[in-house]
């Protein structure tokens, strides 16, 4: 009787938890508890790194001014974040931001409390560069500016605080001109040199009342900011999914294994991928979009191809063989439409971003693949109620940003344009237009917001950029004609 007690009882309990009412996962979301609890542990996690270890200085009152202003910097901090940054009010954000806040806090308070180092060595600009990288600079320069606050007032020294201002603000904007890894060693040198005149000039304004050890402190505080924040990307990269925009750049390369394999193995595909590429990141651009990330999603859009090019007519040549002719239409559908999964699973194994991984998924859509279908009917000829569409359709998902709309439209426009006898301008203008609105037709845009403005302005962005193509084609033969009679 007890053991069946215990059962239902057992059985109640995974009911109950079963039940979405009664997750407690669940009330913490819905209350938005989790924000509360985040705010109240980096509030008590700050307090303690400020207060510890315990001095006979300081008195009570101290304590609650402290926690005062540690209270409002946390509130501020949240305030901007909801104001103007709500996309990072979710959980591995603030995650993250919590890290980076309380690291940064503790490498403070210990250069603080170590007599042997001065306290220009607090490595401010380790958070300015990572927050300008991973979150945003603004977002960046704020907490600098909060963080020189507490630690002037934690060191009590006010000349401690312009020193710390400038060398966060100029390590943030560093990290905006970044286009490798190693330029960050660089971001380090100009932080050093900030921090080396600021500490001379306050000095200065001081009636000369500086160390010069100081000044060697500030420059290493400089290097030894940019030194860490180098090391440490990478993990926080990986360990969150953030893409920044040195990853994005990386992955840009061309001679990188997985896209000069794309090169040697599927000719055809490359030099469609790059052209993508050029007109997706000119549609981005036309639009405020991430040109960066839809340049990288667009080289990589068809990576999965690599795994069976010939059956792709751009890796066909001039026909000899074509592999889809004595094939099943859709079997021959099926292999085409398998270059998405394969692209994804090329991209995970390669551990490309989850932003580049979405723009394979997504680049189709769930578009048909209207000449196999076409096929199909009319081999099927009167039986064709057994031919389903579904079948010859891309499984989706429909494009859900605008960077992967920007690369399934320029990956429809570049085909048309490549397959068309159309060289004119007009020619080019109906065709961009023609696809585009098949696209709208089949409801491939309804899952990303962009409104019609702004595919006109990308439709527009196309035009220019493949009437510079057949103009360029036009003018080659006669300019070759003219430098070779100036040579020969
Ligand atoms: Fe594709
Ligand atoms: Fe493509």
């Amino acid at each position: 009787m007890k053991k069946r007690l215990k059962i239902v009882k057992r059985f109640e309990k995974r009911e109950k938890s079963n039940y979405p009412g009664f997750k407690i996962r669940d009330i913490f979301a819905r209350s938005h508890l989790w924000k509360w609890a985040w705010g109240v542990g980096l509030i008590s996690s700050l307090s303690l790194v400020f207060l510890l270890p315990p001095t006979s200085e300081i008195t009570f009152f101290n304590k609650l001014g402290m926690i005062i202003l540690i209270t409002f910097f946390v509130i501020i901090f949240f305030i901007y974040l909801w104001r103007f940054w709500v996309q990072f009010l979710i959980p591995k954000p603030l995650s993250l931001c919590a890290i980076l806040i309380i690291s940064m806090a503790l490498m403070g308070r210990i250069i603080i409390l170590l007599p042997q180092v001065s306290n220009y060595f607090i490595p401010i600009a380790f958070l300015s560069i990572l927050g300008s990288l991973l979150f945003a600079p603004s977002l960046s320069v704020l907490v600098t500016l909060l963080f020189s606050i507490l630690f002037s007032i934690n060191a009590a020294s006010l000349n401690l605080m312009p020193v710390l201002v400038m060398g966060g603000i100029v390590g943030a904007y560093s990290a905006t001109f970044v286009h490798q890894r190693t330029d960050l060693t660089k971001g380090g040198l100009y932080v050093g040199t900030s921090n080396v005149l600021i500490i001379l000039a306050v000095g200065l304004l001081a009636n000369y009342s500086f160390d010069h050890w100081d000044l060697l402190w500030g420059m290493g505080g400089g290097f030894f900011s940019s030194i860490l924040a180098l090391t440490v990307l990478p993990y926080l990269e990986t360990y969150f999914g953030i893409t920044t925009d040195i990853k994005l750049l990386e992955l840009g390369n061309l001679n990188l294994p997985l896209l000069n394999r794309l090169s040697i193995e599927a000719p055809g595909t490359y030099h469609h991928t790059i052209m993508v590429a050029s007109l997706a990141e000119a549609g981005a651009e036309a639009l405020g979009a991430n040109p960066l990330l839809v340049r990288v999603g667009a080289y990589y859009h068809d990576v999965g191809k690599i795994l069976r090019p010939h059956f792709f007519f751009e890796n066909a040549g001039t026909g000899k063989n074509n592999y889809h002719d004595k094939m099943a239409p859709n079997l021959s559908s099926m292999i085409v439409i398998s270059h998405v999964k394969d692209g994804i699973e090329l991209a995970q194994r390669n551990r490309l971003p989850g932003l580049v991984t979405d723009i394979i998924r997504q680049h189709h859509g769930t578009g048909l693949i209207a000449y196999f279908y076409r096929e199909a009917l009319k081999e099927r000829g009167e039986e064709k109620e057994s031919i389903h569409e579904e079948n010859f359709r891309y499984p989706g998902p429909k494009p859900r940003t605008k960077e992967s709309a920007i690369v399934m439209l320029a990956d429809s426009v570049e085909a048309a344009f490549r397959f068309s006898a159309q060289k004119t301008l007009k020619g080019i203008q109906s065709q961009v237009k023609k696809v585009v609105n098949n696209k709208l037709k089949d409801n491939q845009l309804d899952e990303c917001d962009l409104t019609l403005g702004e595919i006109a302005r990308i439709s527009d962005a196309f035009v220019r950029i493949l009437a510079g193509v057949i103009h360029t084609r036009g003018r080659y033969p006669e300019e070759m004609l003219k430098s070779q009679s100036v040579v020969g």
